[in-house]
């Protein structure tokens, strides 16, 4: 009897130090929109904006890890601390992030950032719940998507592969060499975004049927 207790005690011990308080994702619906009305989403607005500022090869990834961050996780961006996030971003000499010679991040991008922050910083999951392909146009459907997970590498100060995707004509030109949805579609190292990961079905649709549209502006 005695054991028992001893084993009882013991593993209830051992439970308990190994489990560990994750704060659980919290899942919201939301259609995806990106207007500053709305609450923010982590996985669809944030996430993807960071990522493709801050880690990229070279920089924040999980190979190089510059100055021991890794910025492609809800994790890694927590445990850099959000003020520090904000402050870099917001530099716009010295220490600013991305560095010179990249651009500062767009203003509406940082202050996207903030409301997230201002909101809790949560790890908030959106799965949009439907996908609107009626009336697909750049200004209202596509832009968003680019700016959100194309743009902090295809700028014109930071032109991955030589690529810009900084307006309409750019991302029109990239689109009818048939470059851009080859690479959005692709699989392993090809695809874009670079790092993964794959746009998701409905935004892989909605550039499907703009460009099937002869990029209506
Ligand atoms: C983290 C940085 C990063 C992000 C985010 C990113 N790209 Fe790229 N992209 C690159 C780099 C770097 C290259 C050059 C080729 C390579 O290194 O793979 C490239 C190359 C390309 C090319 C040229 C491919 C070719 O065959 O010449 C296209 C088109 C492209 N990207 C489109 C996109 C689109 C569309 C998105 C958003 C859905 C996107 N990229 C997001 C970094 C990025």
């Amino acid at each position: 009897m005695k054991q028992f207790i001893i084993f009882v005690t013991f593993s209830m011990l051992l439970f308990f130090s190994t489990c560990k308080h994750e704060p659980k994702p919290i899942i919201r619906s939301s259609n995806n929109d990106t207007s500053l009305k709305e609450l923010v989403c982590f996985n669809t607005q944030i996430l993807p904006l960071i990522t493709a500022s801050c880690a990229q090869v070279g920089c924040h990834d999980a190979i190089t890890q510059e100055e021991g961050l890794i910025l492609n996780s809800y994790d890694g961006i927590i445990n850099m601390g959000t003020e520090d996030l904000v402050k870099y971003i917001t530099l716009t000499s010295g220490k600013m992030m991305p560095p010179l010679p990249q651009s500062r991040m767009d203003i509406v991008n940082i202050n996207l950032i903030k409301k997230w922050i201002a909101e809790g910083a949560k790890n908030s999951i959106c799965n949009p719940t439907n996908c609107d392909t009626s009336n697909v146009l750049y200004s209202n459907e596509i832009a968003p998507i680019i700016n959100t997970y194309c743009k902090g590498c295809h700028n014109t100060n930071n032109k991955g592969g030589n690529v810009n995707l900084d307006n309409y004509a750019d991302v029109k030109a990239s689109t009818l060499t048939g470059k851009l949805l080859f690479t959005i579609n692709a699989s392993a190292y090809t695809l874009m975004p670079k790092g993964g990961p794959k746009l998701s079905n409905c935004n892989l649709r909605k550039i499907q049927i703009w460009a099937d549209k002869n990029c209506p502006q």
